[in-house]
């Protein structure tokens, strides 16, 4: 078992004796119920600092009433396994949602601007701002040198970018490139939920994408190929939320022809499970 600090005080404690051993650290936060692409971030983390914190903890703020926050997988044994296994040093894990969120809790960071409009703000409008609430939340109670962030959730990554810049929190942030199965989906702890029907065609989402890369690269206009894209993947049997090109670095959206770095990203949902990836042009 790694370490584990379940409150502010024993975490600090913690952060403290790495600083004053004069190493680095690096944060990996999570929602536990870890895979592979969990790791990759240990692993990216372990290149950058002599120490490695992994938060562990489900976000109430970040889930809307209808979604699954209460079936969330939670894992935290096995977790605590495969962070030993992997050397992480320490696992930051609150032992009370109360300690992130005091019932008098009235702060909110509320991300606006490219990269936070449309995509997935679209369907989950309350997501970003507990995503941003809580990720301040962790960097402030860690001041770590660097964070990891997967691409997996890239808007994510580039909405918690824009905030650091923003708000000036002393912190390097980092993206890691997505982990996936030997059939291209996108490691994700959702896809527990995935029936062995759904399992089997979720990987068309991956595929879709690579195609539709292909065709813009070969000259196809955006609009033309993301349209082909969504309507193959309902042919598929998918929910097709969003399926959309955004300039990579500030996800702007984009006009037909673009000079700019693009990047796709899908949402679909499977059944009831809502599944996301994207990918570079
Ligand atoms: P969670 O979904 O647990 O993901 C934690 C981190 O792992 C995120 O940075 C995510 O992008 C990364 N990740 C997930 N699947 C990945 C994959 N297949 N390859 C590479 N990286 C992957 O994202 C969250 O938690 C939360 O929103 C959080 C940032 C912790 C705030 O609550």
């Amino acid at each position: 078992r790694p370490a584990i600090a379940d409150t502010i005080a024993a975490l600090r404690k913690r952060i403290q004796g790495y600083r004053n051993a004069g190493e680095k650290v690096a944060l990996v936060p999570t929602m536990g119920a870890l895979h592979a692409g969990h790791l990759a971030l240990v692993k990216h983390g372990q290149k950058k600092a002599e120490r490695v914190v992994v938060s562990i903890f489900v976000n109430p703020t970040q889930f809307a009433p209808t979604e699954d926050f209460s079936s969330y997988p939670r894992t935290f044994e096995s977790d605590c396994a495969k962070l030993a296994e992997a050397k992480a040093d320490l696992v930051w894990a609150p032992k009370a949602v109360t300690i992130m969120y005091p019932p008098d809790f009235s702060t909110h960071i509320a991300p606006s601007g490219p990269a936070s409009v449309g995509l997935e703000d679209k369907f989950r409008p309350h997501f970003f701002g507990g995503v941003a609430t809580v990720v301040s939340k962790l960097l402030l109670q860690n001041l770590p040198d660097f964070a990891i962030f997967g691409e997996k959730d890239f808007q994510q990554l580039r909405v918690v970018e824009k905030m650091v810049a923003d708000l000036d929190i002393p912190v390097k942030i980092i993206g890691a490139p997505t982990v996936r199965e030997k059939d291209g989906l996108a490691m994700s702890s959702r896809n527990v939920y995935l029936s062995e029907e759904h399992r089997a065609i979720a990987p068309l989402i991956h595929r879709t994408l690579r195609f539709c890369a292909e065709d813009i690269r070969a000259g196809t206009a955006v609009s033309k190929a993301t349209e082909a894209g969504q309507k193959s993947l309902e042919q598929a049997g998918f929910a097709v939320d969003y399926l959309e090109a955004r300039e990579t670095e500030s996800l702007k959206s984009v006009a037909d022809k673009s000079d700019a770095k693009l990047r796709l990203l899908v949402a679909a949902k499977i059944g009831k499970t809502r599944l996301i990836d994207n990918i570079a042009v």
